[in-house]
């Protein structure tokens, strides 16, 4: 698979959905031919992918096409005789981790919505145990059917029924029409569904996080930044949601997409992020710095291009400090009474343990994580040291993705730790 904007490529593959089975149904919309490719990322990430479709389905795309993808035969009819007790749709339903129905059109949701029973997708929906086999549902229809009171009423109830809706994309549409009710992408509901199995030991937390260089102006084409891709401050923000927190992404200037669900704010410069930060601090419980933020900027930002004078001089720069944005918020009152979990990042060139406990005494953080800079900027994995009042531990090399869902995990235990001797 390439890399579209929804599948960064920083993601290295997890096989996630390993042993998970999923039921994939596919309802009549011509957002079909996207179930194709999502099939085929279900099955790369490792899970097993039994597709069900309902014969308005079968009008977009053949069974053909679903089950060369899915390595299995489709199902399409509550008649099936090659069950032997001619019960698919109580077979297929117990089998199932989740049954995730995309696309799912507007005339089948309110089938499910009525608990009509009549073709075998909608009775194995109806037939799940409720409890136990979790529904998603991914929309995908025409701006209009999207926006009409019916439709919008049946999510209202299919959700307070129990299912999980996961929301639409907007933008062109196979008819012609612009707004919302695209099918989301192969890669966006992947990733939902990936974090949807995820344990939520960040519940009801709000994480800020910081990634990425900053870029400090010379003059309007030129300025110092440096080497961070922002890859380890974006893995953490993923990771984060899929642990059920609520995220907000101060990035500076990289072209990474961001994470399915978290809230990006982009910035350039050391002083916008600490602008940005400010403006979303009060409303965080935890505090990542990732970012790699530039220790100086120019004192003078020249308003037109600096040109050579044919002296052969460099012209004088001279530099002013930045704000240390992570120091100050480690030394805000909401994080000297515990109400915000601060953690900063050391990217070093060596002596990582020392250096790493030094700032972590300098930035006054409970926890400082620190990893070689040089072996680390741009590339999709790394290997960590979490540094506390403790001593240290080890995150051995992995991709950044699994070393950010240890560290979410890990920041989950001190933060219940932390609840619990406050
Ligand atoms: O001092 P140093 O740049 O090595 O510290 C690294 C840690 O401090 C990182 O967590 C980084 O995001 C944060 N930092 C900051 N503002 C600065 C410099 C660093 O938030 N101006």
């Amino acid at each position: 698979m390439g890399c579209p904007a929804a599948n960064p490529c920083y993601i290295a593959r997890m096989n996630d959905l390993a042993g998970k089975h999923i039921v994939l149904g596919l309802s009549g919309g011509i957002a079909c031919y996207k179930a194709a490719e999502l099939c085929r990322a279900l099955v790369k990430e490792g899970a097993t992918v039994q597709v069900v479709m309902t014969q308005a389905a079968e009008q977009f795309i053949t069974p053909v096409t679903m089950q060369a993808l899915s390595d299995r035969p489709v199902y399409d009819s509550q008649w099936d005789a090659r069950e032997s007790n001619n019960m698919a749709h109580i077979n297929l339903s117990r089998e199932a981790d989740a049954i995730l129905i995309a696309p799912c059109s507007a005339d089948f949701m309110a089938r499910l919505l009525h608990g009509r029973a009549d073709d075998l997708l909608s009775l194995m929906c109806l037939a799940r145990p409720i409890d136990r086999v979790p529904l998603l549902i991914a929309p995908a229809m025409n701006r209009e059917m999207w926006a009409h009171p019916a439709t919008q009423r049946n999510m209202a109830q299919l959700s307070a029924d129990g299912a999980t809706l996961l929301g639409v994309g907007s933008g062109a549409q196979a008819c012609g029409e612009t707004g919302d009710g695209r099918m989301l992408e192969p890669a966006e509901l992947l990733e939902d569904l990936i974090a949807f199995f995820a344990p939520k030991s960040l519940a009801g937390e709000h994480v800020l996080v910081t990634a990425g260089p900053t870029f400090e102006a010379i003059d309007p084409v030129r300025g110092i930044t440096n080497l961070s891709s922002g890859k380890m401050g974006f893995a953490i923000a993923r990771a984060a949601r899929e642990a059920g927190a609520q995220v907000t992404l101060v990035a500076g200037p990289v072209s990474l997409a961001a994470p399915r669900g978290v809230t990006r704010v982009d910035v350039r410069s050391a002083r916008d992020m600490r602008q940005a930060v400010q403006a979303h601090v009060d409303a965080a419980t935890v505090f990542v710095a990732t970012a790699a933020v530039a220790d100086w900027r120019p004192s003078n930002e020249s308003s037109q291009k600096i040109k050579k004078d044919g002296s052969g001089q460099a012209p004088a720069l001279s530099f002013t400090e930045n704000p240390d944005i992570l120091a100050e918020v480690a030394q805000s009152a909401r994080a000297q009474a515990g109400a915000l979990y601060c953690v900063g990042f050391a990217a070093e060139s060596e002596k990582l343990l020392a250096n790493a406990q030094a700032k972590r005494a300098r930035k006054r953080v409970p926890l400082l994580v620190g990893n070689i800079g040089p072996a680390t900027f741009g590339q999709d994995d790394n290997a960590l040291l979490l540094v506390d009042a403790e001593g240290v531990q080890e995150l051995p090399h992995a991709s950044k993705l699994t070393l950010a869902r240890q560290l979410v995990q890990d920041i989950a235990r001190r933060l219940r730790a932390s609840r619990k001797t406050a």
